[in-house]
């Protein structure tokens, strides 16, 4: 029985049950975090007098020539070793001999798959943060750009009050900025270590975990063994970040989708992110946005996918919290590629202000500013609001939009307007006076870039 756990058995393991149960396939992405681990916790072996400091050498020095040699491909994972975690034992007792067996004095591989899972999310949730950070920077540099361009802002998808597109663009920045919060934030959970914790109750060797933790940069220890090996709320709170980060990806792609479409023309992404039709020669398709909304799917999925392993198991581990990784893979795979596209995809993608600006212009989106005039004359907001609503129907009918009409029609719905009422009306005046904290004034604007810029800069 060649099995590292064999000697309770008679009989080989059937070969259904190897390939079901193995994890080998998908969890060698654990490699570098599960050495890590081991070099950490046989270091503490060796200062808690539990192994002597040549026991300890020949170990270190084995796994550090392991991860050279997966570094440089050299090995072949076996589905019979099942995990990372015995692939790696088995090359460490080839590579030593029976010394190696010490290793997993002290630990098991429910604490040891728990400690790698933490270290691996550590790194990919600070790569994820930069990632976000260059999203930011894409928006941001089109901002700059755009802080004059006026383009009608929508609520219903029915034209509302126009906006500055910088000021429409940087509402993202907004969303990314909490997002990349959260993630950080999550990062105190993840700094919890597990190892040491056993298999479930603990160990009897004379260890010292705060060793560990201090080697691989934890906050603090689990304060519960039990606990240490089930608890996968961390992987929960990752997809959960990545789920919310997908769904403002998303709506941002769906933005995409819709001002590059002929009945828009807001803007044009570059063809160099677009792709064409088979049969019809003129399309040019917005793929890549496409592809982002879609990918929100299967994040969601990895989302739920887990929360439902994880409710109603019983303490402590169980072989179905093998399960939290595949989900997690790819949720991270999905977020590096999919942030990887959307900065350049901004940065290159051109605004067609002309076009926006024509759009604001054929609309009443300007209607609140006038209701605004006579409640400055006034009246009271709401009769304000239901004379301009009048006078909208009637320019409708007439087929005019409110700067065509004429000052004798706006004076027979009431005699405060005055000829002032056409400056009111431009696009540029209604961005420009919406001055309050937050809002789309141009001026308001530069300074929410500066904050954003600040933001960034902190980082
Ligand atoms: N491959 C396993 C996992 O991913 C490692 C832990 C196995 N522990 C055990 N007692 N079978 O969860």
């Amino acid at each position: 029985m060649n099995k590292l756990w064999g000697g309770r058995f008679q009989k080989e393991t059937n070969q259904l049950v190897e390939e079901f149960t193995a994890s080998i396939t998908f969890d060698q992405q654990l490699a570098m975090e599960d050495i890590e681990g081991s070099l950490a916790h046989v270091e503490m072996l060796g200062a808690c007098g539990i192994l002597d400091t040549e026991d300890v050498q020949k170990i270190q020095t084995g796994l550090k020539t392991i991860k050279q040699r997966i570094e440089r491909h050299e090995v072949e994972f076996l589905i019979e070793h099942e995990d990372i975690h015995m692939n790696i034992e088995k090359l460490l007792l080839d590579e030593i001999g029976t010394v190696g067996g010490k290793l997993h004095t002290a630990r098991s591989r429910n604490d040891q798959v728990a400690t790698d899972m933490h270290l691996y999310l550590r790194n990919q949730t600070k790569s994820l943060i930069h990632l976000l950070e260059n999203v930011q920077e894409a928006i941001l540099s089109q901002a700059k750009k755009n802080v004059g361009t006026v383009l009608p802002g929508y609520t219903h998808l029915q034209r509302a009050q126009p906006v500055s597109f910088a000021h429409h663009l940087l509402a993202y920045f907004w969303m990314f900025e909490r997002d990349k919060e959260r993630l950080k934030d999550s990062l105190k959970r993840i700094n919890w270590l597990p190892l040491g914790a056993g298999a479930l109750a603990g160990t009897t060797y004379p260890t010292n975990p705060d060793l560990v933790r201090e080697q691989l940069g934890f906050e603090r220890v689990y304060p519960n063994s039990m606990d240490a090996v089930s608890d996968r709320d961390f992987i929960v709170e990752f997809l959960a970040n990545a789920s919310l980060i997908m769904v403002h990806i998303s709506r941002l792609s769906e933005e995409l989708v819709i001002w590059s479409s002929q009945e828009f023309q807001f803007i044009e992404l570059d063809d160099s992110f677009c792709t064409g039709s088979s049969i019809m020669p003129q399309k040019k398709n917005p793929d890549v946005p496409e592809l982002l909304r879609g990918k929100t799917g299967r994040v969601f999925g990895n989302l739920i996918g887990l929360l439902t392993v994880l409710k109603g198991l019983p303490l402590a581990y169980n072989k179905d919290l093998q399960e939290d990784k595949e989900g997690m893979f790819d949720t991270v795979k999905t977020l590096q590629g999919s942030l990887r596209l959307l900065a350049p995809l901004l940065d290159t993608m051109s605004v067609n202000k002309e076009q926006m600006r024509r759009a604001v212009a054929q609309d009443y989106s300007n209607a609140t500013d006038l209701a605004d005039y006579l409640a400055e004359k006034g009246l009271a907001f709401r009769e304000a609001h239901a004379i301009i609503g009048k006078i909208v129907y009637y320019a409708i009918q007439k087929g005019k939009f409110l700067n065509e009409l004429p000052l004798e029609d706006y004076r027979s719905f009431s005699p405060l307007f005055a000829e002032d009422l056409y400056r009111i009306l431009e696009p540029e005046h209604v961005v420009g006076a919406r001055k309050n904290y937050g809002a789309t004034a141009p001026e308001r604007v530069l300074e929410q870039i500066q904050l954003a810029q600040q933001c960034l800069n902190q980082q």
